[in-house]
């Protein structure tokens, strides 16, 4: 019976271990094709999915929708209420500026409304921003 329960513990151990490091686990190589790329940074927008949503027809939440954001000046989606601090930063989402919000929107623009403290791993960024780039045009 003990032993029973054990094996049952560590399997369910196994089994969390493996969702944890699902994400990690998918990282492509260098170079690794762009599909598995879009899926990894899929996985990884659920983050950033709590605030945001990507699609044209889709509502406002916490953030704004970031469809059409790419290319666009920042604090401009419609009937969003930006931060003052974002409205005057005079700032337009290419993929270099992008990179750097999603490292720490803070340093980017200091005072922004964005409750998060960024993503350290520059191949997760990047992977962000390809599946961003995909999904919100
Ligand atoms: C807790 C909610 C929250 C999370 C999580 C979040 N954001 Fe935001 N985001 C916001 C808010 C609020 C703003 C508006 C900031 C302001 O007005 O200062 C914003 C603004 C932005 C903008 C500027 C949009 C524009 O129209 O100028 C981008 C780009 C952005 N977020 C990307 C992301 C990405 C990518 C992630 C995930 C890695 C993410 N955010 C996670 C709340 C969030």
């Amino acid at each position: 019976m003990f032993q029973r329960s054990v094996a049952k513990w560590a399997g369910l151990a196994m089994v969390a271990a493996t969702m944890a490091g699902a994400v990690q686990a998918q990282a492509p190589a260098a170079g690794a094709d762009p599909a598995a790329e879009l899926k990894r940074g899929r996985l990884l927008y659920i983050q950033c999915r709590a605030c945001h949503e990507l699609k044209a027809d889709q509502p406002h939440k916490v953030g704004p929708n970031l469809h059409g954001m790419l290319g666009r000046k920042a604090a401009a989606a419609e009937g969003f209420a930006y931060s003052a601090a974002l409205k005057g930063a005079n700032l337009t989402w290419d993929k270099a500026t992008l990179d750097k919000w999603i490292e720490k929107p803070s340093a980017v623009v200091p005072g922004n409304a964005m409750a998060f403290a960024g993503v350290a791993n520059p191949k997760d960024r990047a992977a962000l921003i390809a599946y961003i780039e995909a999904e919100s045009k």
